[in-house]
C-alpha cells in the first residue's frame, strides 16, 4: 500500500496524472489536494471521484501546518507536485501570486515533508518528492532553422528528420537555467529549492522539465482551447506578435505517462526532460485547429481563417521551447504513444463534444477577465 499525495490534481494536467494513477493502482491510495484556484476543477474528474482509493482534499499549498498535518494523519510516501499558478500571461499582471504559490508553496510542502519523513524510523526510505517543471525555466532557442519548423503535421519519421534539421539546438537537461517570465521565474526557483532539498537534507526528489501540453480538460486561457472555443463561437483569435514563435506540443496523457514512468523508475536527484519532438510555429498549429474545428463542424474547411487577429506581442515572448527527451526515451524507455494528428483531432472532438464543461468555465468570472484581457491587447 502506497499513500499518494498529488497537488494540483484539479487542474489540467493534474486531472489526467489522478486520473491515471486511480484507475492503474487499485492497491494505492490517491490524494488529489488543490485549492480549487479559477484553474482547478472537480468535474474534470467526475469518472473517477467515486472510486475507493480516491479521495479529494480542499487545500492550500502554502498552509504548511495543514500539510504537516496530512502527511502524518494519510501516512504519505510519496508527493506529486504540480499545483502551481501556470499561465505565462497571468504572471505578467500579477507577479506576486506567482512567487506566493510557486516558490513558497513548494517550499512549505518541502518543508512539511522533511520533518514528517525524517521523524520515521525508516526516514527517507520509499519516500519520493517528484516536482513537475517546465521547459520554460530554460528561456528561450534562436529560431535557428531558415523555414522556422517543418510543418504541417509530424510523424514519427519527421520528428527524427526535426532532430537531424536542427542538430543540437534543443534543452536538454544540463541546459543552464535563463527564465524570462515572471511563471518561469517562479517555476525555476522552485526546482532550485526542490534540488536543495536533495543536496542538504538527501531528500528524495526528482524533477522534470516538459513541453507544452494539449488535449481535453485544459483552461481555455491557453491557446487551443480558448481557439477553438473561439472558433465555435466565430470570435476573433488573438494572435500574439506574428505568429512566429514556436513551441514544442505533447499529448496531455503522454505527459501523465512519462509522470508514472518516472516516480515508479526514475533515478533519484536526476532531471529528466519530457517532449516529443513536435515542433510548430503558432499560426501553423493555429491553421490546423480552424481547419479541424471547420470540418468537425460542418462548415467549409478554412471559413474561419478570417477570424486571426494579430494584436500586441506578449511581453517578453520567448521566441522558440524544444525539448530533446532522448534522456528519459533511452533510460526508461518511455515514448510519445500519439501522432500529432491524432492528438490534435481527439483534442478539437472533446472540446466540441464537451460545450457544457466549456460554457460553465467560460461564463462568469471568466468571461469578464478575457475580455478586459482581450481589450488589453
Ligand atoms: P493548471 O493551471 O491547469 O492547474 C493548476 C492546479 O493547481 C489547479 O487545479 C489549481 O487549483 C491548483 N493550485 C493553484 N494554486 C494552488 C495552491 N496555492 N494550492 C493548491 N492548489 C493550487 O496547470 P497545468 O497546466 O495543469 O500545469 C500543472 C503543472 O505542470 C504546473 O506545475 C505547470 O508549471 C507544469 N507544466 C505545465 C505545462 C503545460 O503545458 N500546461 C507544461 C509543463 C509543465
Ligand atoms: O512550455 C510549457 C509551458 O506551456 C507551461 O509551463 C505553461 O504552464 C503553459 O501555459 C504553456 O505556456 P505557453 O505560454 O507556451 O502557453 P500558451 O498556451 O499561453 O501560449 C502558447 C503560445 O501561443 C505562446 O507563444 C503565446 C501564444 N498565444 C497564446 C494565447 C493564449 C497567442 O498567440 N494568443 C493567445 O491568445
Amino acid at each position: 500500500m502506497k499513500n499518494i499525495v498529488i497537488t494540483g490534481g484539479a487542474g489540467f494536467i493534474g486531472s489526467h496524472v489522478v486520473r491515471l494513477f486511480v484507475n492503474k493502482y487499485p492497491e494505492y491510495k490517491i490524494i488529489n489536494l488543490d485549492k480549487l484556484t479559477y484553474a482547478g476543477n472537480l468535474a474534470n474528474l467526475k469518472d473517477i471521484e467515486d472510486k475507493p482509493n480516491y479521495k479529494f482534499v480542499k487545500m492550500d499549498i502554502c498552509d504548511f501546518d495543514a500539510f504537516y498535518k496530512l502527511m502524518q494523519d494519510e501516512q504519505i510516501d510519496g508527493i506529486i507536485h504540480l499545483a502551481a499558478e501556470s499561465h505565462v500571461d497571468r504572471s505578467i499582471k500579477d507577479p506576486f501570486t506567482f512567487a506566493r504559490t510557486n516558490v513558497m508553496g513548494t517550499l512549505s510542502l518541502l518543508q512539511a515533508a522533511k520533518l514528517y519523513w525524517e521523524s520515521l524510523p525508516e526516514k527517507y526510505e520509499g519516500k519520493r518528492f517528484y516536482h513537475i517543471s517546465t521547459d520554460e525555466v530554460y528561456g528561450a532557442l534562436e529560431m535557428t532553422h531558415p523555414e522556422g519548423v517543418p510543418a504541417p503535421f509530424s510523424t514519427k519519421a519527421s520528428s527524427e528528420a526535426q532532430h537531424e534539421a536542427y542538430g543540437e539546438d534543443f534543452f536538454v537537461e544540463t541546459t543552464k537555467y535563463n527564465p524570462h517570465s515572471p511563471y518561469s521565474a517562479s517555476k525555476a526557483s522552485s526546482d532550485h529549492f526542490v534540488r536543495a532539498y536533495h543536496d542538504t537534507y538527501g531528500m528524495p526528489t526528482i524533477v522534470t522539465n516538459c513541453s507544452n501540453n494539449y488535449g481535453p480538460y485544459q483552461f481555455p486561457e491557453k491557446l487551443i482551447p480558448l481557439f477553438i472555443n473561439n472558433i465555435r463561437h466565430r470570435k476573433p483569435l488573438p494572435v500574439y506578435g506574428k505568429g512566429e514563435n514556436v513551441r514544442d506540443w505533447l499529448y496531455v496523457e503522454d505527459h501523465a505517462r512519462a509522470i508514472d514512468t518516472i516516480f515508479h523508475n526514475g533515478k533519484i536527484a536526476e532531471t529528466y526532460n519530457i517532449g516529443g519532438f513536435n515542433e510548430w510555429k503558432n499560426i501553423d498549429i493555429i491553421k490546423v485547429v480552424i481547419n479541424t474545428v471547420d470540418r468537425l463542424l460542418g462548415r467549409a474547411e478554412g471559413e474561419d481563417l478570417d477570424l486571426i487577429t494579430y494584436v500586441t506581442d506578449r511581453l517578453g515572448h520567448d521566441a522558440r521551447y524544444a525539448i530533446d527527451s532522448r534522456k528519459l526515451q533511452s533510460e526508461l524507455g518511455w515514448e510519445p504513444s500519439l501522432q500529432f494528428e491524432e492528438g490534435i483531432e481527439k483534442t478539437v472532438k472533446w472540446y466540441l463534444e464537451n460545450e457544457e464543461w466549456m460554457d460553465d468555465i467560460t461564463s462568469g468570472d471568466y468571461e469578464k477577465y478575457y475580455d478586459d484581457m482581450y481589450k488589453g491587447r
